[in-house]
């Protein structure tokens, strides 16, 4: 298995190109089961969660060409296609479950693996098959997969009240409802740019879709979608990840393709640590005030808040800081995986239940490290490339999942990052 090897202590200055959203990706990918038309998406992101959805959908009857070195995704779906999600596939990716919504829609039943517990939390499914059994589903688990069928054979519009704004859900329940008889509203919804970037695709193919971004959305349901182009939204998860890039090391980093809105909160939290972030023509450029980060307290929240994916990240930053933070994840109950990795190059984190405590420190070394899961990994980069010494960074598949390149993209700037291969 590869590791990532990083030496710390340089400054980091130049451009890093942001790529495509990949929990965008994710979502637009099933959106070709609800059409016979082919749907095109541009700035793609080249990554193995991309060729799990791939494999996926291949196994569902879809084609799928990828062109650009893998940054145009062309994906057809016509005729009769096979309707069970199998476990092989769905176990590797929790973002599998997003065929559900599609396949029922299309095809009036679905037989979808459960996906399984995951390294941060149990996450279950209920807010996506109670959502589907208000427009009329009759889900049943059988055998760790959901047998689902809709009455008549078509979905029917409803009106249905999150507990919670689950991303995945959302999706789900707005791509079923494309095709839907009659009209959905979802309220509660979540409001991520994902969402928003989902809605404006399915538009693209006909959809009637209004109130994507705000937490009611309503979808009036058509016959048929048809085909489009439609160029994935920037990945902010990787944007935020990179503006902290020159936080850790010093420098002034501009991430090419990054735009305010989809990092808002992130940005507020940067500059109450004292670092600058500004918007430029092409991107964001950021840069710090002083030579270490204050400390700042952070909640995770859904969007518009901080988002749980960048709370890793954020961690590995507030380990040298000056003075106390204390953040609290809310959205998963198991995602501080990370703590004790970076204990071990000399942080100071206490965690309780889902606080952590971290007091900055002004220094500290390289080690052998290991993640468990994707924004963990990072985390444990960006702490390597303020450490002294080397830090290496093991079990590398979890990092392919979501960054791609991230050691060409590092190097660029002037981090003395590579990969070794195990072979
Ligand atoms: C998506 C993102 C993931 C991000 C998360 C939260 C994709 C592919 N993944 O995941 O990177 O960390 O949003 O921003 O877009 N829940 C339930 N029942 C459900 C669904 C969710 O209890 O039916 C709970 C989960 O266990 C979790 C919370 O809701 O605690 C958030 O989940 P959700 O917003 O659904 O996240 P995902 O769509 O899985």
């Amino acid at each position: 298995m590869d590791s990532i090897v990083v030496k710390g202590g340089r400054e980091l200055n130049g451009k890093i190109h942001i790529a495509g959203a990949k929990n965008a990706a994710l979502a637009l990918m099933p959106a070709t089961l609800l059409s016979e038309e082919p749907l095109t998406l541009t700035n793609a992101p080249r990554l193995s969660d991309i060729k799990t959805m791939t494999e996926l959908l291949e196994s569902l009857g879809s084609e799928i060409s990828s062109l650009q070195d893998g940054k145009v995704q062309v994906m057809s779906t016509h005729g009769r296609i096979n309707t069970t999600a199998d476990y092989d596939i769905v176990r590797k990716m929790r973002a599998s479950n997003l065929v559900l919504g599609p396949l029922l829609a299309r095809e009036g039943n679905a037989i979808v693996s459960l996906p399984g517990g995951c390294a941060i939390g149990a996450r279950p499914m209920d807010i996506h098959t109670d959502g589907l059994e208000k427009m009329g589903a009759s889900i049943e688990l059988n055998d760790g997969y959901l047998h689902a069928k809709a009455a008549g054979g078509r979905l029917k519009g409803a009106v249905i009240d999150f507990p919670f704004a689950s991303v995945g859900a959302t999706e789900n329940i707005m791509m079923a409802a494309t095709l839907a008889k009659g009209t959905t509203v979802i309220s509660n919804a979540a409001r991520e740019p994902e969402i928003v970037d989902l809605a404006t695709c399915l538009r693209a193919m006909g959809a009637q879709i209004d109130g994507d971004g705000t937490s009611r959305i309503e979808i009036q349901g058509v016959d048929r979608l048809g085909g489009a182009t439609h160029p994935v939204v920037t990945d902010r998860i990787e944007l935020g990840t990179y503006m902290l890039a020159p936080v850790f090391t010093g420098g002034e980093i501009e991430c090419i393709g990054g735009r305010m809105h989809l990092v808002e909160n992130f940005a507020a939290k940067l500059d109450a640590a004292g670092i600058d972030v500004s918007e430029t023509k092409d991107g964001l450029k950021v840069k710090r005030r002083g030579d270490r980060p204050r400390a700042v307290n952070v909640k995770t929240e859904p969007f518009p808040g901080f988002p749980t994916d960048l709370q890793a990240q954020m961690m590995a930053m507030l380990c040298f800081a000056e003075g106390t933070s204390v953040l609290e994840e809310t959205i998963f109950e198991n995602r501080f995986m990370h703590a004790p990795e970076l204990v071990r190059m000399g942080a100071k984190i206490d965690v309780s239940g889902n606080t952590a405590t971290v007091t900055g420190v002004d220094k500290m070394k390289g080690a052998p490290v290991m993640a468990t899961d994707l924004r963990a990994s990072v985390s444990l980069i960006l702490a390597g490339l303020a450490s002294e010494g080397e830090t290496i960074v093991n079990r590398v598949y979890h990092l392919d999942r979501g960054y791609e390149h991230v050691e060409e993209k590092l190097s660029a700037v002037g981090a003395q990052i590579e990969r070794i291969s195990s072979k």
